[in-house]
This record gives C-alpha cells, sequence and structure tokens, in this order.
C-alpha cells in the first residue's frame, strides 16, 4: 500500500470528465483534497454529486478554460489558498479531433495545441511556486499513445502529445533535485465520452490490436494517477507509462 496522499491537495485539469472524474475519486478516497478544473460547470457539478453519493469531502470546484494564462494561474492562486499548497498536478484537460493532414486549417491545429499543450505549461508553471517551496511535487501530464506511435487524422493530436512528453521530460531534469517528480501516462484507447463517437467498424479495428481485447476503463488509468502521486513515484522521474493494455508492445 502506497501513502503520501492523505491530507494533500491535488489540481486536476479536465476533473469533469472520464479520466478526470475517476482520478478525482480514487485521490479523494485516500484522503487527498481534490481542487477540480474544467471548463464545463454542468461536469463538475456532475463530479460534486459523484463525491456526496461516496460521502467524499475535500472536493473544490473550479471553472476556467485552461488555455488563458491568467485563468490557469487565478485557479493555482485559490487552490493555495484554499488547502495552503498544491502538492499534485494532474494534467488532464483535452480535445481530440478527427483530421487528415492535408485539409487541416490552421486554426484546428492551433486549438489543439493551445488546449492540450499551452494548458499543461501554464499549470506546470504556475505550480512550481508551492511545489519548490515546500520542495515536494508531484506533475502527472497525460500524453497519449498517439503522441508516441502517430495516429491517422490525428497529426495535430499526436504532436501535442508529442510534446507533452518532451515538456514533461524536460521539466523532470530541471527539479528533479527539488523534491519533484514529472511523468506522463500514455493512455491507449480508454471508454470515455471522448471515444464515444466510434464507430462499431472502428472499435472492431481497434480491439484486434489490443492484446488484452479490450478498451480501457477511466479507473485503469486513475490507479496508474493513484500510483504517481503517492510516494510510490519517489523514485521515479522523467517517464512515459503507457497504459494500452498491451497495444505498444506489438509491432
Ligand atoms: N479516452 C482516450 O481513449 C484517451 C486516450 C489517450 C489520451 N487521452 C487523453 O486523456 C485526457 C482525458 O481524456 P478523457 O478521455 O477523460 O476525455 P473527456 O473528454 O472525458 O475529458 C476531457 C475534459 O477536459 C475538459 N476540457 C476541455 N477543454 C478544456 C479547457 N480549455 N479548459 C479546461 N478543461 C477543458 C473537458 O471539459 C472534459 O471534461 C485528454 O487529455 C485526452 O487527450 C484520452
Amino acid at each position: 500500500m502506497f501513502s503520501g496522499l492523505k491530507d494533500s491537495a491535488a489540481i486536476i485539469s479536465g476533473a469533469g470528465g472520464g479520466m478526470g472524474t475517476a482520478s478525482a475519486l480514487r485521490l479523494a478516497r485516500e484522503g487527498c483534497r481534490v481542487f477540480a478544473v474544467d471548463i464545463h460547470p454542468g461536469s463538475l457539478e456532475k463530479l460534486e454529486e459523484r463525491f456526496r453519493q461516496e460521502n467524499l469531502g475535500g472536493l473544490t470546484t473550479h471553472v476556467c478554460d485552461a488555455i488563458h494564462e491568467h485563468e490557469v494561474e487565478e485557479a493555482v492562486e485559490r487552490c493555495v489558498r484554499t488547502y495552503g499548497k498544491v502538492d499534485i498536478l494532474v494534467n488532464i484537460a483535452g480535445i481530440y479531433t478527427d483530421c487528415l493532414l492535408k485539409d487541416m486549417s490552421y486554426a484546428e491545429w492551433r486549438r489543439t495545441m493551445d488546449i492540450n499543450v499551452d494548458s499543461v505549461m501554464f499549470f506546470c508553471r504556475a505550480v512550481l511556486s508551492s511545489m519548490l517551496e515546500n520542495r515536494h511535487g508531484k506533475i502527472i501530464n497525460m500524453a497519449s499513445q498517439a503522441g508516441v506511435s502517430g495516429s491517422v487524422t490525428h497529426a495535430h493530436y499526436s504532436a501535442s502529445k508529442a510534446a507533452i512528453i518532451g515538456l514533461s521530460r524536460s521539466l523532470a531534469r530541471e527539479v528533479a533535485e527539488c523534491g519533484i517528480n514529472v511523468n506522463c501516462i500514455a493512455p491507449g484507447i480508454i471508454r470515455t465520452p471522448m471515444t464515444a463517437c466510434y464507430t462499431p467498424e472502428q472499435v472492431a479495428g481497434f480491439l484486434g490490436k489490443i492484446p488484452m481485447g479490450r478498451f480501457g476503463e477511466a479507473d485503469d488509468v486513475a490507479k496508474v494517477i493513484e500510483f504517481l502521486a503517492s510516494d510510490g513515484s519517489d523514485y521515479l522521474t522523467g517517464q512515459v507509462f503507457n497504459v494500452t493494455g498491451g497495444w505498444l508492445m506489438v509491432s
């Protein structure tokens, strides 16, 4: 059993989505206080309801469009005012659209980069002063298998997720001696609202490539987040954890 989560304070971006909700619940069950950020107020209300159903305390919700630097800084400042510190940052907010590169507008490319990459940079930078002061921090950034292997119709998305890996490894080196760990998770296909759009043909095609023969659940990712946020990950930094049901080991 890993420890280090009780009475810690975690910011989760994209907390109203599939993986964000599963992660918020997992961390809160271990006694972590959660500062849940999302652009959609309705998704945060649903998260509050899930906490009530489980009689979990320690939740603060905050509406924020993470593409705006000043909104991210305000969110982090409110977390520090509320909980006194930030121990854990989980960057989950992201979008995923389909388009061949030959047809892609610069606006579509830019929007993906703004949400998937810039928001991660803003949050990582904003939490550093609290983490450096306490000489303790766990930063977990959500990449994707697409950022490692590429994906047809997802050049923008794949590039954004590869950027997250480069950002995370660079930051990991910058703060390795300061008690701060920075790691990435690269999921394969996880059953969340983001992947609800797949056709039965696409589902069958993907399943044929996954050795475990099933899509991941949001909680499969949340378990890894719980581990990376705990003291179990104290000697791990700059790593990418592939949560793919074995997909990535298949050539
Ligand atoms: N589901 C998958 O198969 C899969 C695979 C690999 C990687 N990922 C990545 O995992 C992360 C979570 O995905 P999910 O499946 O839970 O998706 P999801 O759509 O359920 O959740 C994403 C959340 O991000 C929030 N968000 C979007 N734009 C935002 C913004 N500008 N500011 C603040 N919040 C914003 C959304 O409101 C939503 O709640 C994403 O970064 C995604 O790219 C997902």
